[in-house]
C-alpha cells in the first residue's frame, strides 16, 4: 500500500533519539536500580488547587465540545497575562488555546512553511524539532550554539545562513537542553536579521518560569518592533507541573492567529473545557511551584558543576534556567553516546548522549536537574568514577 510521503520523512526521528532512556526504563522494570537523569519531568506533584479546579469544572459540567480557538475566559486569562508582561494590548484575537507547546509548535510551521521553504534553528536543539520541521517538507538549516557564547544563539552566525528560501527564524529561550536565556540584546541583533530578510520569529517558550534566580527572561514579543513577525508557544506543563494535561498556548500577530485557526480546528476540533478552565485558573495567578523549581534545578546545576568540572578533563556548563544541564566529556576520547552507553552499563546511571540533540553536541551529555539533591550527589560520584576510569585507559 501507498503512504504519504511524511511518513517517510519521519521515519527516522521518532524514539531512536531516546533508544537509551527506554533500556535504562527496562533495566528499572527488570529490577536494577537506575539513577535516571535522561528526561525533565516537574519534580513536584500538579498544584492541588489546580487539581480541584479541574474536577470541580468535571463535576460542574464542563465535558461538552469547545471550539478550535480555545475556551473564551481561557483565551482571555491568556492574552491578560501577555499584554500584562508585555506592558501593551494583546487581544483575545491574537490567541489560540492549544494542547501543548508541540501541539503550539507543530500548528505553527504548518501554518508557515512548505517544502522549499527553509527555517533556521540553534544546534543543539530539542529533539523533537527535527520532526516538526520535517512533517512539513521545509528545511531544516542548523546554526551553531557554540560554548562560548554560553550557547545563545548570535546573529553574525544566523546571517551567514539566510537563503532567498529563508522563512522562519526558530528560537527556543529558555533553552534546552543547554538552559542557555536569550538577552535583550541578542533578540535585537537577531530582530534586526528578520527585518531586513522578513522571516518569521517562532520562540518556544516553555520554560519561561524556570529561569534561575538573577537571571532575566525576555522575549521577542518584549520588542514591539517584532511583534508583527513574532509568534510565542508556551503552556503549563513546565511552569505548573501539569505536563500530563496538554494545555498550551500561541500568541501572534491578529493575521497569523486567524489564519492558524482553521488548522487547529481541523486537527483538534477544540480542547477540553474542564482543561481550559484550570488552565484560566494557572494563568491568572503566580504558579505556586515555579519559583521553587527554579531555586532547585539551579541548586543541584551548581552541584555538578563543583563536582564534575575539571574532573577527568570533563567541562561542566553553567545553565540560566531549565531542567538540565550539560557535561562536556571529549577529554575522556569518548562520543556522547558511547559514555552514556558505558555509565549506564557499568553504573547504572542513565543521561542522555549530547548527539541526540543535534550534530553539534557531539561528546557531550545531558543531565537533567529533577532528581534529588542526594540521588544527584549519588550519581555526580559515579559518574566522576567513571570518568577517571576511561581517562586511565586512554592514558
Ligand atoms: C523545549 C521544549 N519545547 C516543548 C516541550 C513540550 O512542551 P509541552 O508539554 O507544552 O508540549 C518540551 C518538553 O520537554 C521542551 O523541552
Amino acid at each position: 500500500m501507498r503512504y504519504a510521503s511524511v511518513t517517510e520523512r519521519l521515519k527516522h526521528l521518532g524514539s531512536a533519539k531516546w533508544d537509551l532512556h527506554f533500556r535504562a526504563r527496562a533495566l528499572a522494570a527488570a529490577g536494577r536500580d537506575i539513577l535516571e537523569f535522561t528526561i525533565g519531568e516537574p519534580d513536584v506533584p500538579t498544584p492541588a488547587a489546580l487539581i480541584e479546579a479541574t474536577t470541580a469544572a468535571m463535576n460542574a459540567g464542563r465535558t461538552g465540545y469547545s471550539n478550535g480557538r480555545g475556551e473564551p475566559g481561557t483565551v482571555a486569562a491568556v492574552a491578560r497575562r501577555y499584554a500584562a508582561r508585555r506592558g501593551r494590548p494583546i487581544g483575545t484575537d491574537q490567541v489560540v488555546c492549544i494542547p501543548g507547546t508541540q501541539t503550539a509548535l507543530y500548528g505553527i510551521l504548518r501554518t508557515l512553511v512548505e517544502p522549499g521553504d527553509e527555517v533556521l534553528l540553534g544546534d543543539p536543539y530539542y529533539a523533537t524539532y527535527e520532526g516538526l520541521i520535517a512533517q512539513t517538507g521545509a528545511s531544516l538549516v542548523p546554526v551553531p550554539l557554540r560554548p562560548e557564547h554560553g550557547f545563545r544563539l548570535q546573529a553574525a552566525d544566523v546571517a551567514a545562513r539566510i537563503t532567498p528560501r529563508s522563512r522562519v527564524l526558530f528560537l527556543n529561550t529558555p533553552h534546552n537542553p543547554t538552559g542557555a536565556v536569550l538577552r535583550r540584546a541578542d533578540l535585537a541583533a537577531l530582530g534586526e536579521i528578520a527585518r531586513a530578510h522578513d522571516l518569521w520569529i517562532v520562540s518556544d517558550e516553555v520554560y519561561e518560569e524556570l529561569v534561575f534566580p538573577g537571571v532575566a527572561f525576555t522575549s521577542p514579543l518584549d520588542l514591539p518592533e517584532l511583534a508583527d513577525r513574532s509568534v510565542v508557544a508556551a503552556s503549563i506543563s513546565k511552569s505548573h507541573a501539569a505536563p500530563g494535561f496538554r494545555s498550551g498556548w500561541v500568541v501572534g500577530p491578529t493575521e497569523f492567529i486567524s489564519r492558524m485557526l482553521p488548522l487547529a480546528e481541523t486537527m483538534l476540533f477544540g480542547a477540553q473545557p474542564f482543561i481550559a478552565d484550570m488552565t484560566a485558573l494557572a494563568v491568572s495567578e503566580p504558579s505556586p511551584v515555579a519559583a521553587g523549581m527554579a531555586d532547585r534545578f539551579a541548586r543541584r546545576a551548581a552541584m555538578f558543576l563543583d563536582g564534575l568540572d575539571g574532573v577527568a578533563g570533563m567541562r561542566v556548563h553553567h545553565p540560566e534556567a531549565g531542567m538540565f544541564t550539560l557535561l562536556d566529556v571529549r577529554a575522556t576520547g569518548l562520543s556522547g553516546e558511547a559514555f552514556a552507553n558505558s555509565l549506564l552499563e557499568e553504573h547504572s546511571v542513565a543521561v542522555m548522549p549530547g548527539e541526540s540533540f543535534g550534530g553539534s553536541l557531539g561528546g557531550w551529555l545531558r543531565v537533567s536537574l529533577t532528581q534529588s539533591d542526594d540521588r544527584t550527589a549519588e550519581a555526580i560520584r559515579r559518574i566522576a568514577a567513571h570518568a577517571a576510569r576511561l581517562q586511565g585507559h586512554a592514558a
